[in-house]
């Protein structure tokens, strides 16, 4: 699978959140190199710690922007950000436990899983603090 790249389709229009997805991206293809290159588990565990501990600290960015403007999509925003930090958290306890592996598969559902949750519940959270003229 290629890596993700940037495209004018991803940007919410909200400045703080498009930064954050950027890095995110920029991070999961680090990942992805990491992979590639068939860097060791102790790596591969770093690297993967970083996505998900930036992801956490992106998605309490998106949760405060969301209580603070009275977000109707709140809850179910909120519970694909938990779905999601639950899974990876569950994934990397097994891989430093050695029970699973790094797989193409796992980056194909982390890549696409991003990509679409920006073009789906961010968008509509950008439109809705641009709309209510929310401070980026
Ligand atoms: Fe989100
Ligand atoms: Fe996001």
């Amino acid at each position: 699978m290629a890596y993700t790249e940037w495209t004018p389709a991803l940007e919410v229009g909200f400045p703080r959140i498009d930064e954050d997805h950027r890095d995110l991206l920029a991070a999961m293809n680090r990942l992805h190199e990491a992979v590639t290159r068939g860097e060791d588990r102790e790596e591969l565990a770093k690297v993967l710690t970083f996505l998900r501990d930036y992801t956490v600290s992106h998605f309490e960015t998106e949760e405060g922007l969301m209580i603070r403007s009275g977000y109707p999509g709140t809850p179910g925003h909120f519970a694909a950000h938990a779905e999601l930090v639950l899974k990876v958290g569950d994934f990397l306890s097994d891989f430093r436990a050695g029970r699973v592996e790094l797989t193409e598969a796992l980056l194909d559902f982390l890549e696409t899983w991003l990509v679409e949750h920006i073009l789906g519940q961010d968008q509509e959270l950008g439109d809705y603090l641009r709309a209510r003229g929310i401070p980026a």
